[in-house]
């Protein structure tokens, strides 16, 4: 067995038909190959890496090189997407090669952290990775926001096809992952199959001039649902124009159904809004998304609280070793060597905590790592609680 990085082309042959078997209805239509050379341009700068036996590819994984907001600076970020092994060629410890090699790579090539959305959350646990928090639905019926249908507000609404709104609306996705905490951007060959597919309708809320809030959806029918993916606002003013778009569909469809962060709260949105706040994980396919640290040093310069303290990770293949972390400047500063308060922590241990999803305290319970009392201070105060919002979906 051996593991290769495989050219674009390549895929076709090697990589898509086992996603193609693990992900979707099978067998496949003799059409398929047509299908997936349309789909090789969302593909060209991602790195697929096979673990093949002569000719016959085994097993597949692919990190796409997207960035992400971590604690207020965009990081290279490495998605990971597509693992998936042949039928006959599973629990022989391919996926572990592949993906160990695939995240080393990617490391090395400067990415500090790496996303993935997990068939099931435990089989990634142990490569590091820890659950970060999944999008919210918000379910509500256009007509409990009647008293928004004549609202005078300063500010506009455009709506259009995602086709002909696409620049804008990545525009200002890009503007919004440099502000919110867990956003990640696909690069710009992977975020044009938004554009070209064209399944979407796009409202924006612009207020002088600047689009200050941001809709894709779809509607499934006459007294069908208007779904929206992610109901991105930055401000009331352009969460109350999007609100006053959707209630003028009162006529037209029975329930507005919009992702949301988890710490968001639609209830507060209006006066006699009845709304429903759902969230599930499901394995395989519906998981919450999980985040793990490649490169500690490359932290360097996130936002942090006022802490100091050494962390000593352990059984990692990227991160391995001792780091003093300090955050009196505002900044987070890393260093080499011991002293102080001391945490011994697994990745997934100080991906909780870097991510803002875990409490020090949390840790040594759930398997993470060891952390006196003095050491979960530091950390408390050097990592405060924060909730990612990671909106790409791969
Ligand atoms: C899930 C899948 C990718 C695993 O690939 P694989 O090549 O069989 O995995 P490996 O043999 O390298 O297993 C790696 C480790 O995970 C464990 N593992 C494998 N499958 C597991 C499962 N379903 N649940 C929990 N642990 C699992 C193995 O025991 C092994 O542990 P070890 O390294 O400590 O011995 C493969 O079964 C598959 O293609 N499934 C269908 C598609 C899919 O779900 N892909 C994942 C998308 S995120």
């Amino acid at each position: 067995m051996q593991v290769r990085r495989i050219s674009a082309e390549e895929r076709i042959s090697h990589s898509f038909p086992l996603q193609a078997y693990a992900f979707e209805q099978s067998p496949a239509p003799a059409a398929s190959a047509d299908r997936w050379r349309d789909y090789l341009p969302y593909n060209q700068g991602n790195r697929t890496l096979v673990a093949e036996d002569g000719d016959t590819a085994l097993a597949a994984a692919t990190a796409i090189p997207m960035r992400q907001n971590v604690r207020g600076q965009l990081l290279p970020m490495a998605g990971i997407a597509g693992v998936a092994t042949h039928p006959l060629a599973r629990r022989q410890g391919h996926v572990r090669t592949l993906l160990t090699t695939l995240l080393g790579e990617m490391r090395d090539e400067g990415h500090s952290v790496s996303v993935l959305y997990p068939f099931r959350p435990s089989f990634y646990a142990r490569f590091g990775y820890v659950t970060l928090p999944k999008r919210r639905s918000a379910s509500f019926s256009p007509g409990d926001l009647g008293d928004l249908v004549r609202a005078d507000l300063p500010g506009d609404v455009t709506w259009e096809r995602m086709s002909t709104g696409y620049d804008a609306y990545r525009e200002f996705m890009v503007r919004l992952a440099r502000e919110r905490h867990g956003l990640a951007l696909f690069p710009d060959y992977r975020d044009a199959r938004l554009r070209d597919d064209d399944e979407r309708w796009l409202v924006t809320a612009r207020v002088d001039g600047e689009v200050a809030g941001a809709a894709a959806y779809k509607v499934t029918g006459y007294n069908g649902e208007l779904q929206v993916d992610d109901l991105l606002v930055t401000t009331p003013l352009s969460r109350i124009l999007l609100l006053r778009f959707f209630a003028r569909h009162v006529d037209q469809v029975s329930r507005v159904v919009a992702g949301i962060p988890a710490d968001e709260l639609p209830e507060l949105w209006g006066t006699d809004l009845q709304v429903t706040v759902e969230g599930h994980t499901v394995i395989p396919n519906g998981n919450a998304p999980m985040a793990r640290v490649l490169s500690v040093q490359k932290l360097a310069g996130i936002t942090v609280g006022p802490g100091r303290v050494t962390v000593e990770i352990v059984d990692d293949p990227f991160i391995e070793g001792a780091f003093t972390l300090d955050g009196h400047g505002g900044t987070l500063e890393v260093g080499t060597g011991t002293g102080g308060p001391t945490a011994t922590l697994s990745a997934a241990g100080l991906s909780a905590l870097v991510y803002g999803v875990l409490d020090p305290a949390e840790l040594p319970l759930r398997g993470l790592g060891a952390v006196p009392a003095d050491a979960a201070g530091e950390l408390r105060a050097l990592f405060p609680r924060l909730v990612p919002y990671v909106v790409a979906d791969f």
